[in-house]
């Protein structure tokens, strides 16, 4: 069955959202043959594919280009795709050119934003003009050198109640759902009981409408992955031992 931001709106108050990163064609696949019901084209593809440090240098070209490769495989999951760094900060005309190229050229069915309440003004213009978004808040990856690091959100009273206000203002403003990373238990679960759209979580928690995770942390494929992913197949040692077979084969001329 084709997921849409209906059917996700439709699974609110159930925990049962299952959201995963994929950036091409063959992770797509993977990830729409397990039954997702989300695949986001994240600007994880950076660090995770692309030799990055951070999600920092991630383009808008680079964006289209995964996302466009993921969308050829027309999967069941709903295709949500980033707004990479700096974009949304933009000239508002640049940001929806974007959303279009993403939507018309490439195949994404929603995007993905980060930012707090400050971001809000600009959601609501995005989704009058059609564009789905998934706002994003408590930690932000493309935030990581204003932070000096990643860490867990919401520890402060005020941190705490920054972040919940963000998720009401991104509701009212009309994003389809919430995306809500690195944060304390608590705040997540209030998060998700204060809200009519779905909450997806990641290291945020169990009480959430659902979770995502990064296909290649759970793989066994990331050199470095954060603590909260539960590594379900270890597929680079299973890689390097079948090169190395091939290898053998190789030189022993079989
Ligand atoms: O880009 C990404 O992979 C993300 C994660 C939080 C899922 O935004």
């Amino acid at each position: 069955m084709k997921r849409t931001t209906k059917t996700l709106r439709q699974a609110k108050g159930k925990s049962q959202i299952v959201c995963i990163t994929a950036y091409d064609a063959v992770t797509a696949r993977l990830a729409d043959a397990a039954d997702v019901d989300v695949i986001l084209v994240g600007d994880s593809v950076g660090n995770v594919v692309l030799g990055f440090e951070s999600t920092v240098p991630v383009t808008m070209d680079m964006m289209a280009h995964h996302t466009a490769a993921v969308a050829r495989t027309r999967p069941n999951a709903l295709i949500a795709a980033d707004i990479p760094f700096g974009v949304a900060h933009g000239e508002f005309s640049d940001l929806l050119k974007f959303c279009m190229r993403l939507m018309q050229e490439c195949g994404a069915e929603a995007v993905k934003i980060e930012g707090g309440a400050e971001m809000a003004p600009t959601i609501a213009r995005l989704t009058a003009a059609g564009v789905p978004v998934w706002a994003h808040i408590g930690l932000q990856g493309q935030c990581v050198f204003q932070e000096g690091g990643y860490r867990k959100f919401g520890k402060t009273e005020q941190e705490y109640a920054e972040i919940l206000a963000a998720a009401k203002a991104h509701e009212a403003a009309g994003a389809f759902a919430l995306l809500v990373e690195m944060m304390v238990p608590e705040l997540a679960a209030e998060i998700t009981r204060s809200v009519s759209i779905p909450a997806i979580g990641i290291g945020a928690g169990k009480d959430c409408d659902g979770q995502i995770i990064v296909m290649h942390d759970i793989l066994g494929l990331s050199p470095k992955k954060p603590s909260f992913a539960k590594v379900y197949a270890d597929l680079s040692a299973q890689a390097v031992t079948a090169i190395s077979a091939y290898r053998d084969d190789v030189r022993e001329k079989r």
